[in-house]
């Protein structure tokens, strides 16, 4: 009867795991392999070296908001003004050496009155050549998984850490990150979004000053300047690790609670 029990709630879990493997493939467009299925894939995921130190407390997932409180007139100017004049100290920055091999600054796109911001590591090829954010393959991956949650990216504002690239697609140095992060530091403070999501390692450690890995940090709330801020994994990574597709989905799911959104925009 036990074992019968048993195998029934296996079944169940099995169900489960494989409809939201087929709504993660749905939405940003995952493979799911039929075979090799592995159940637990963050409980089988090895645990970050001991020894690492988070410098902020994960928070416990805010609660929901109540109806976004409108915005005060003029509020949209005043803060697209404050955005440009921000832009052209950035056009203008010479703090560090990457400002050598820039084509251009990539300062930031999207709605200075959004409720989510998102922030990346640094421009790479494409953005170097284009001045926006996220418009090579890793931005259409982060497209898709911005229309999954039911918004566009014209609702939400991207940045990142630095604003010039790094050669070769580099992670960027820990000087160049410090001399550029007072720019994103304003641009949050002009924002002053609901909430922030930190995509990948270096914009997770850059914002929360630690050194966790990603996969020890990802999928918590954190508080960034009084704002929670939820780091999940860069685009890019996901590329080349389609199996953490779920797990991202489930991150962003947790943004999705937090900012009201229906769970399933997908099946309306
Ligand atoms: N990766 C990033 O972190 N930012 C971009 O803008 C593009 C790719």
């Amino acid at each position: 009867m036990i074992k019968a029990e048993n195998s029934a709630a296996a079944i169940a879990r099995l169900a489960r795991e494989l409809r939201f493997r087929l709504e993660v493939n749905r939405l940003f467009g995952w493979q799911v392999p039929l075979r090799g299925i592995r159940l637990a894939a963050a409980a089988s995921r090895p645990a970050a070296p001991a020894g690492k130190r988070i410098a902020r407390r994960p928070a416990p997932a805010p609660p929901p908001p109540a109806l976004p409180a409108p915005l005060p007139e003029g509020e949209r100017a005043r803060r697209l003004a404050l955005l440009a004049a921000l832009d052209r100290e950035v056009r203008a920055c010479r703090s560090c050496p990457l400002c050598q091999g820039r084509t251009q600054t990539v300062f930031g796109a999207g709605d200075p009155c959004a409720r989510l911001m998102f922030i990346g590591e640094g421009p790479g090829f494409d953005e170097d050549r284009l001045g926006e954010p996220f418009v090579g393959k890793a931005g259409q991956l982060l497209d898709r998984m911005i229309q999954a949650m039911g918004l566009s990216r014209r609702e939400v504002y991207i940045a990142n850490v630095v604003k010039c690239r790094p050669p070769d697609n580099r992670v960027p140095f820990p000087v160049e990150m410090i001399a550029c992060m007072p720019y994103l530091r304003r641009q949050i403070e002009i924002i002053r979004p609901l909430v922030l999501c930190a995509l990948g390692s270096t914009a997770a450690k850059a914002l929360l000053q630690t050194t966790e890995s990603i996969s020890r940090l990802r999928g918590r709330f954190f508080d960034y300047q009084g704002i929670p801020l939820l780091p999940t994994f860069h685009p890019s990574y996901l590329l080349r690790n389609e199996p953490d597709k779920r797990l991202a989905w489930e991150d962003l799911q947790k943004l999705m609670r937090l900012l009201g959104l229906p769970l399933a925009p997908g099946r309306r």
